[in-house]
């Protein structure tokens, strides 16, 4: 949520920070903002709209090598120029991703001395308090302005007197930085700093990083000097560019074969012919699994859907309880676990706020900790006991598609380790699970190559205003994630619904060309599911049905509308391949209904608030 960067160096910072805002861009584009040091002073430029408006407002000739970018996702203030961000006051210019909770009485406060804010933003304050706090000494006036600041914050910040100098701060927005030829870059995700440089690091909480053109020195809040722990990436440009596509979702959408393949060979110990799950990488031992009593997974959105998926899973072939929590209700509700839980958060960014707190709290209360994470060395990968990463590469696309599929096949992983530590699996066993899941990329390959039928299928859709998802056990985990994966970026109005469900209320809605997308690749629920097929339609829904080439060769005739069906596979993999029918479907009635597809209104990746 926001993106920001910062650079000083040896070339021209205007275009630093405008590409690297164009990377940041699916944090949020509300409204996108520059400053710089020129020779005039500190310079600022703004725009509503997206970095590409911005672009405009700069006029030719702007010099500098050193300066701040914003891209911003509103939170307090409309979507004005004048809440777009950098924000200044006196001598204090800033850029900031979070929100300042006290900036009421920290305003009030302020006014006395005369500041009096000209935007609505919780930032424009942090800027005012930054201000009357300095006197020349920038470590003092930041020590002193973090202990007056409550709520989650990353800034950038230029001193008027300071040239060619930024100083960062963060406390739960993430900030990564990193030391290249071309000079010293920070920003608020890697994908920003790919062009200069693969080594980085993420600037520790409550640690002041100061960026001169040859360096960036890390100091804690006493002034002691630290050395961050320095990271890297094994993917180059192009893992963060769309390579050709209309979309980085439609290139995500495809890079699924890869994403799984990735993020599944490396957990893979072949011995005497078996295919075993194997955690040594991770250092994720047995103990954890045979030691839990009980299992939370708790994450937001899709994220959450892939735990809707583990908890079936997990239940069914260890038959241990699970349950799934959002993590923004875990968070407050008190919740009942202790020592013998293990807590599973689940996280793209692995900056998601509700999802940090959750695993802050999952921690405070004695629980083993287990993080499913893409991005390397964010907060909730290093805060959790044990982190198992996704191998998605970069996600830019708003609407996660990569990153769910990998982290189902986390959780295959995770299944199939905890049923051989149990005993509730034999080595035999294993090896015919890991063998389905190493086949699973292939099958993805297979429905990719089908794009084409889902296209004209998804000409039906455009229209609709209202569409159901239906489906029963791993298929109603599936329907949640399909449907969120619609609405979000179609604005149709969608629903997931355990099938058998339906006609305790719902059906009501069901009326003449409704359309309703059923999942039924689950055998053991398969007739159960037909029937709820034929109660929508005799009331005249427009039925697509998804089915599972293992299950359904004799299947009646006419039952539906349309008709898919996922390569053959066993019924726990159908979640893998069914959800690229359900990506493509979404995918294609956004481009249809002429939307943007990547960047849909109101949202942004990486929900850094609360
Ligand atoms: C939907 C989507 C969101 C995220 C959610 C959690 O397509 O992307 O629902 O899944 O905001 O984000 P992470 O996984 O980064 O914690």
């Amino acid at each position: 949520m926001c993106g920001i960067i910062g650079f000083t160096g040896y070339i021209d910072a205007k275009e630093v920070l405008l590409n690297g805002l164009a990377e940041l861009e699916y944090r949020g584009y509300d409204s996108a903002g520059v400053a710089v040091f020129t020779d005039k002073g500190v310079e600022t430029f703004k725009n509503v709209g997206k970095v590409a408006a911005l672009r405009n407002e700069i006029p030719a000739g702007v010099e500098s090598s050193c300066g701040i970018g914003h891209t911003r996702w509103a939170t307090h203030g409309g979507v004005t120029k004048t809440n777009a961000h950098p924000h200044t006051c006196g001598k204090v210019t800033l850029i900031h991703n979070g929100i300042i909770e006290n900036y009421h009485e920290l305003a009030a406060e302020l006014k006395n001395g005369g500041r009096i804010p000209q935007s609505q933003t919780d930032t424009e304050v942090a800027a005012m308090l930054l201000d009357s706090l300095y006197t020349g000494d920038a470590y003092e006036a930041i020590s002193e302005a973090v202990k007056r600041l409550t709520g989650a914050y990353a800034f950038c910040i230029m001193f008027e007197d300071q040239k060619d100098v930024i100083y960062c701060i963060r406390k739960g927005s993430p900030l990564v930085a990193c030391m290249a030829e071309e000079g010293a870059v920070i920003a608020s995700d890697m994908v920003a700093l790919l062009k200069y440089s693969k080594e980085y690091f993420v600037l520790p909480e409550f640690n002041i990083a100061k960026l001169t053109k040859n360096s960036i020195m890390v100091t804690d809040l006493y002034g002691n000097t630290v050395t961050p722990t320095m990271l890297s990436v094994n993917w180059d440009m192009s893992a963060a560019q769309k390579n050709g596509f209309k979309h980085y979702m439609l290139k995500e959408i495809h890079e699924q074969p890869e994403s799984v393949k990735l993020t599944v060979r490396p957990r893979i110990k072949r011995e005497n012919g078996a295919v075993l799950p194997d955690f040594s990488e991770d250092k994720v031992p047995d103990e954890l699994f045979l030691n839990a009593g009980k299992i939370v997974i708790t994450a937001c959105g899709t994220a959450m859907h892939a735990g809707l998926v583990g908890r079936v899973l997990i239940e069914k072939m260890i038959r241990v309880p699970v349950s799934v929590e959002i993590a923004s209700e875990f968070r407050y509700a008190d919740p009942i676990v202790d020592e013998k839980s293990l807590v599973i958060v689940v996280s793209q960014s692995g900056e998601t706020a509700d999802t940090l707190a959750a695993l802050r709290l999952a921690k405070e209360k004695g629980a083993k900790t287990l993080a499913i994470v893409n991005v390397k060395g964010s907060s909730i990968a290093r805060e959790a006991d044990y982190c198992m990463y996704t191998h998605a590469g970069p996600e830019i696309a708003v609407a996660s598609t990569k990153a769910y599929t990998a982290q189902l096949a986390v959780f295959y992983l995770i299944a199939c380790r905890f049923a051989l530590a149990t005993g509730k699996f034999d080595k035999e066993q294993a090896t015919e699970f890991m063998n389905e899941l190493e086949a699973v990329p292939e099958k993805i390959e297979k429905i990719l190559e089908e794009r084409g039928v889902i296209k004209e299928l998804s000409k039906r859709l455009t229209p609709a205003r209202d569409l159901f998802f239906i489906g029963r056990g791993l298929d109603y985990a599936l329907s949640c994630e399909g449907s969120i994966k619609l609405k979000e970026i179609t604005y149709i109005h969608s629903e997931a619904y355990a099938a058998g469900e339906l006609k305790h209320g719902t059906l009501s809605l069901i009326t003449g060309g409704t359309p309703v997308i059923a999942l039924g690749t689950q055998k053991a629920v398969f007739p159960k599911l037909i029937s709820n097929v034929k109660e929508v339609r005799a009331r005249g829904a427009m039925v697509i049905l998804v089915t599972n080439g293992a299950n359904t060769d004799d299947m009646e005739k006419g039952i539906c509308d349309e008709h898919l069906v996922i390569p053959a596979c066993k019924d726990e993999f159908a979640p893998f391949l069914a959800a690229i029918y359900l990506q493509l479907i979404a995918y294609y009635t956004s481009s249809y209904r002429g939307l943007d597809v990547d960047q849909p209104r109101n949202l942004a990746k990486s929900v850094t608030v609360e």
